[in-house]
């Protein structure tokens, strides 16, 4: 076992604790990262799969996303366009499938001026919410005790309105169902990304790609914090108190002034503090819970949609994949989509064998871009849900009245332990970057807190 001092313990090296780690050494003060496991990177994942480097994790930087675009300038890393020319397709309730550009989907107008006047309606009541203070809304309560299900029940009787509008939140985002989350996340959602309008736009939200994969992010941070980071080092118990902090992980022993703990929240109590943590702590961590999302990439000899004149950008409330798009890597010529099954329909075809869900969910590509999508060269899907130190996807979000009510303690430290994770963050909440202003903001504090 061994035993080292340092000024702080960071607990993850993903994004957020990778930076905050990078940080805390710019000032001057000595750091450990323990990550649970052989990899850094957690969330953010690329890999090659039967010869396909695929994102098995997250990808996508959008252009709000400025923490983020910092980094990967400051890396030396490039970023090219998700491939976007061409039509998208929509498939309505009725199976019909109609091809269309823009962003509102192909429906009736009279459906269609109601999403309109929906959208609208929620980007000026996103423009009210401070991504930072959800919770101090004047209206915070009564947002956060209404389903987003409910609130657009509530605004129309219009069935694919609303299961459109719902879509680009529950399926797209929160990877949970409509009925599970409340309005006031739904717009704290929309006010992290910069509007409501900004989730609409698939060509804002999932804009560029980093060449080579976007855990190289970590990945770098990491290497430049050398024999600091420790692999295959759960924590398993975190000694704390007025003096500072003992973590015990597989192997080593870390003592420290700070800790940071820079993993998802629904992992807390993998670990046994000591002395507990407080009430406050014990409760607030059970109302949040991961969402679910299998994300499927289908690489194909050529991007055969393009050829028809499709973009692959492709949506449906009402399809096993309710979304996807072209997903081919830089400088490759074989073609790639990457597909989302979310909430219950993920858990819906986990009951099926394997080959019977491949089978489903690339017959639901087929109705976007016709039979070629049955025969992929390489099929992947990404489940993190049995991931052990994940537990689902994308991130956390809280249940029915859990943001007002315990949404400003969620990153308080609690003596000398910080919070530092995307599922925390205000911008950028559930994406990388706001990981990387976690990991900042709690690196700040501490060193903040060290010269006082
Ligand atoms: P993260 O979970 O990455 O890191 C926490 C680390 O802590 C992990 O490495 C874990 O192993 C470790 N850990 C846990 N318990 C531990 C213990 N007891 N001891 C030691 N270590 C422990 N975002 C985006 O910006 N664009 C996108 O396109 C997408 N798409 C996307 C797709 C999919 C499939 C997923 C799963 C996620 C995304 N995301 C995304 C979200 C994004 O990946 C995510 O928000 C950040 O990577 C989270 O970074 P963190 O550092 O906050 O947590």
């Amino acid at each position: 076992m061994t035993e080292i001092t340092r000024d702080v313990v960071i607990v993850g090296a993903g994004a957020a604790g990778t930076t905050a780690a990078n940080e805390l050494k710019k000032a001057g003060l000595s750091v450990a990262v323990l990550e649970a496991r052989d990899r850094v990177g957690g969330r953010l994942w690329t890999d090659v799969v039967d010869g396909a480097t695929l994102e098995i994790g997250g990808q996508w930087v959008s252009p709000d996303q400025d923490a983020l675009k910092e980094t990967i300038a400051e890396l030396g890393l490039e970023t090219y366009s998700r491939y976007r020319e061409g039509e998208s397709v929509y498939i309505g309730p009725d199976g019909e499938l109609t091809r269309f550009t823009g962003e509102i989907f192909p429906v009736a107008p009279a459906t269609e001026k109601i999403m309109v006047e929906l959208i609208e309606k929620l980007d000026r009541m996103t423009a009210e919410i401070d991504p930072a203070h959800p919770w101090s809304h004047p209206d915070a309560e009564e947002l956060d005790t209404i389903s987003f299900e409910g609130w657009l029940a509530r605004e129309t009787d219009d069935q694919e309105a609303r299961d459109n509008i719902a879509l680009f939140i529950a399926g797209a985002m929160l990877t949970k169902p409509a009925h599970a989350f409340s309005t006031l996340q739904a717009l704290h959602m929309a006010a992290s990304a910069g509007s409501f309008s900004n989730l609409v736009d698939a060509d804002f939200i999932l804009d560029k790609r980093v060449v080579g994969g976007l855990q190289q992010v970590p990945q770098l941070l990491a290497e430049r914090l050398g024999d600091d980071v420790h692999l295959d080092a759960p924590v398993r118990t975190l000694r704390w108190g007025a003096e500072g902090v003992v973590a015990e992980a597989e192997g080593i022993t870390v003592r420290a002034k700070y800790a940071i703990l820079a993993l998802a929240p629904v992992l807390y109590d993998r670990i046994s503090f000591v002395p507990p943590l407080p009430r406050r702590q014990h409760q607030m961590h059970q109302h949040l819970s991961m969402g679910f999302v299998i994300k499927v990439h289908a690489v194909y000899d050529r991007p055969f949609w393009r050829e028809q004149g499709l973009s692959a950008t492709a949506f449906s409330p009402y399809e096993l994949c309710h979304e996807a798009y072209d997903n081919s890597n830089h400088g490759d010529e074989r073609g790639t989509l990457v597909a989302f099954v979310s909430d219950k329909h993920a858990d819906g075809v986990f009951e099926l064998s394997a080959e019977e869900r491949k089978e489903r969910i690339l017959e639901s590509l087929a109705h976007y871009y016709g039979p070629e999508a049955k025969n992929p060269v390489v099929y992947y899907e990404s489940d993190w849900g049995t991931e052990e130190w994940t537990r689902g996807a994308y991130a956390a979000s809280f249940d029915l009245g859990g943001l007002h009510r315990y949404g400003k303690d969620q990153s308080a430290p609690v003596g000398p332990i910080h919070f530092a994770c995307s599922d925390l963050a205000g911008l950028g909440y559930q994406h990388v970057d706001g990981a990387i202003r976690m990991g900042r903001l709690a690196a700040a504090d501490i060193v903040e807190r060290s010269r006082s």
